[in-house]
């Protein structure tokens, strides 16, 4: 059956890849905090066929959030994507306050207030599915990233608390952790990787990104967005509260 999805962080990379997927089948709301990347998101879908609705929404702001729920009251959310992120690196050290606090607001604080705006609307129509992207980094640690594995590790808590208090409807709350995906993030990370540590580009793939992923490729967005289509389908309804790793075995070590 089809359903109300709304993405956040949805004009690039993983966000978008996932409302290519599922706009296949369902309505489908791509949401951002750049209003013309969203615009320009849409029109590069519209041009594969891919039709989505478009909500300027950036997690962070108070009267964004506001409008998401006025949303979900009015027209109704079945399925909301967290996904919005950003990446800092640097030693804690050096780590700029306002930056670690930004981290903290997009990916922590940011689904929690998203959360908290359509979940009335989710449990006055008995049913929700929330899908937090969160990292092989909610799950396991790496130097110079300090603020965003503390967000990430943050949100498998979040899921926890939320899926106890909304046990009772058919809402379930789960955390995807991703190893490296292909996307304009990860390569913008790769270039401050070899700046950081004065290697090539070539070497920060091989020796820093798919070093810990025996597998040795890339998870593509396609993987993350076939698991949020089983998660809100029929047979995933009792599972909840998980973190869900797609990592290429990078925490089997
Ligand atoms: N690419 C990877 O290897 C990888 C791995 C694990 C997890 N992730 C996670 O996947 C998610 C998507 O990352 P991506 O790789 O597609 O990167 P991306 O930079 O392409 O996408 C992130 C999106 O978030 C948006 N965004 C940033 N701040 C926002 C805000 N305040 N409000 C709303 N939107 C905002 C950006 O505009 C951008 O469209 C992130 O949460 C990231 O941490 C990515």
């Amino acid at each position: 059956m089809s359903k109300r999805i709304l993405i956040t962080g949805a004009s690039s990379g993983i966000g978008k890849g996932i409302a290519e997927y599922l706009a296949k089948t369902h309505s489908v709301t791509i949401s951002d905090w750049d209003a013309s990347r969203l615009e320009t998101a849409r029109s590069d879908m519209a041009v594969k066929g891919c039709e989505v609705n478009t909500q300027v929404l950036d997690v962070t702001q108070g009267d964004h959030l506001e409008q998401l729920k006025h949303l979900a009251d009015s027209e109704g959310i079945d399925v909301l994507v967290n996904n919005a992120g950003m990446q800092h690196v640097s030693k804690i050290e050096d780590f700029p306050p306002e930056k670690w606090q930004q981290l903290m607001n997009i990916m922590l604080t940011g689904p929690a207030m998203t959360t908290r705006a359509v979940l009335p609307a989710m449990k006055k129509n008995n049913y929700g599915r929330i899908i937090n992207i969160g990292s092989v980094h909610s799950l396991v640690a790496s130097a110079y990233k300090s603020a965003y594995v503390s967000a990430k590790h943050g949100l498998i808590g979040l899921a926890k608390t939320v899926a106890l208090e909304v046990a009772s409807s058919d809402i379930t709350i789960n955390t995807l952790c991703p190893g490296y995906v292909d996307t304009d993030m990860v390569r913008s990370q790769i270039k401050q990787q070899a700046e950081l540590h004065h290697i090539s580009e070539s070497e920060v793939v091989e020796k820093i990104m798919l070093k810990n992923m025996p597998k040795k490729e890339f998870i593509a967005v396609e993987e993350l967005a076939g698991t949020v289509g089983f998660l809100i389908g029929p047979y995933a309804k009792n599972i909840t509260a998980q973190a869900i790793a797609l990592d290429g075995g990078w925490t089997a070590h």
